[in-house]
């Protein structure tokens, strides 16, 4: 380890992830899997990647946890919550995502790992029918318990630390409201005025997670903690925060994609993106007003890329479309189509086809894995509020759009962030060299 200020990652780090679904359950096994030796976290960048740090002579290639005080999967002990009681064994097997015996050898830890009930409202997820929710009758008492939950699952686990990641189905759309969520003694008053329309039950997580000091990670679209009201939260209570949605596959494409058409200066005048997947994510995404949250977020992505008003010969035309259509014979494994209408020279059209066949648990399960041993690490590096280096494992990455800062998507220039942040962190010097 070189000069770093980061506290060391002693003790044990409780990883609350909200929602016991696919996502959650193949990203709990695998980390236990590995930790049997009997699967490797692929994908995962803190346990794979390799930064450079130092120059000429002195230059040397580290892995993140040889760099900064990591968290080891060791240390990890796993917390959920969702509307139905099955245990992360049962739902593992439910979800269908991995086979049998990549799940069996880990059974009896996943069978301790009961999901807490749920602080959930119908309104935001019609077709969830759980019944494994809090009896709760405000939105403050539902941040109430759910501190509670905090605060005893540390206690009951021996953890020093606890990070916060939503992997819960993707709520209805909730439009940013100044009045409400513009700054932090609004969104308490309409929390303790149980106003139900504006304070999405995701909130009260956020909240009770950044009062209990732990970072939160939102891993769907959903609004949450993308207001100025969870900044100032985040910086009242020194925490950081992250979000939204992972990005995973189709966009994690888009990102990496979309900067060839941008740097060789050719045009694009349509990008179709549809997907069919039939998980219980798909069916909630069949609902329009969750769709939505999805779509806003997806369409976020190209129009920092390649922007119109910078280059309008090139972009200023562009349209832009994003479809998700729940296809139960699919379940898990998602397959994505891109169309992608480019021009070149003299404006002759020329078409891209991208067809991803994926599987969506299983690129989201080390983004979820390294979301939190990277924000618990920030929390130890004393930064807080929206953490952009973790942008590049996020879709829509939060940024102040009441600044007008514009956020970055271009998957490369979010990996040199990425570095840079754990180069300052180890006390490297931040660089922008080519390796
Ligand atoms: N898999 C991917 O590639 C990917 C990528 C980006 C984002 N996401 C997002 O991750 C989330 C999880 O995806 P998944 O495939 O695991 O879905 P899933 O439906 O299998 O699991 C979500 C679980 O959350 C539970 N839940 C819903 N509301 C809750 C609440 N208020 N409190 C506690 N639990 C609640 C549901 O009962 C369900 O078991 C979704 O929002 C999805 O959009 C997934």
């Amino acid at each position: 380890m070189g000069k770093t200020n980061v506290k060391p990652a002693n003790g044990k780090l409780g990883i609350l992830v909200v929602g016991c679904g696919a996502v959650s359950t193949t990203f709990m096994t695998g980390v236990l899997m590995a930790r049997k030796g009997l699967a490797k976290p692929v994908g995962s960048m803190t346990q794979y990647d390799k930064i450079r740090v130092g120059r000429g002579a002195d230059k040397k290639y580290l892995h993140y946890g040889d760099i900064v005080p990591l968290a080891k999967l060791e240390d990890i002990v796993f917390g959920t919550w969702d509307v139905y009681p099955q245990n992360a064994y049962r739902a593992a097997v439910y979800a269908e995502v991995l086979q049998e015996k990549d799940i069996y050898p880990v059974r009896d830890e996943l069978e301790k790992i009961v999901p807490m009930k749920a602080a959930f409202d119908k309104n935001f997820a019609k077709r969830l029918d759980g019944d494994h929710v809090k009896d709760v009758k405000t939105r403050w008492e539902m941040v109430e318990a759910l501190r509670e939950d905090i605060k005893r699952f540390k206690k009951e686990n021996g953890c020093d630390r606890a990070v916060v990641v939503w992997a819960a189905s993707t709520e209805i759309f909730v439009p940013y409201e100044e009045r409400i969520h513009g700054t932090l003694e609004a969104l308490e008053k309409a929390m303790k005025a149980d106003d139900r329309e504006h304070i999405a039950p995701s909130m009260c997580y956020a909240y009770a997670a950044l009062m209990e000091q732990a970072p939160f990670v939102m891993g769907a679209p959903n609004t949450t903690i993308d207001i100025p009201a969870m900044w100032q939260l985040a910086e009242k209570t020194r925490m950081p925060i992250a979000g939204k949605d992972f990005k995973t596959g189709q966009t994690l494409v888009k990102s990496g994609f979309a900067p060839i058409i941008g740097t060789r200066c050719l045009g694009l005048s349509g990008w179709f993106s549809t997907n069919i997947l039939g998980n219980r994510d798909g069916l909630v995404l069949d609902e329009p007003a969750n769709f939505r949250t999805k779509e806003v977020s997806k369409l976020s992505t190209l129009e920092t890329i390649l922007q119109g008003e910078e280059q309008p010969d090139l972009y200023g035309e562009l349209y832009h479309k994003v479809r998700i259509n729940y296809y139960p014979p699919r379940n898990d494994n998602k397959e994505g189509w891109d169309n992608i209408d480019i021009f070149g020279w003299m404006g002759y059209p020329m078409q891209i086809k991208i067809n991803f066949l994926c599987r969506d648990s299983i690129l989201a399960a080390p983004l979820v894995l390294d979301l939190a041993l990277l924000s618990d690490l920030a929390a130890r590096a004393g930064r807080w509020g929206i953490q952009r280096f973790l942008g590049f494992f996020l879709k829509s990455p939060m940024h102040d759009f009441t600044q007008n800062e514009q956020p970055v998507n271009h998957l490369f220039q979010q990996y040199t962030m990425l570095k840079n942040a754990i180069r300052e962190m180890g006390g490297y010097e931040a660089d922008e060299e080519l390796d």
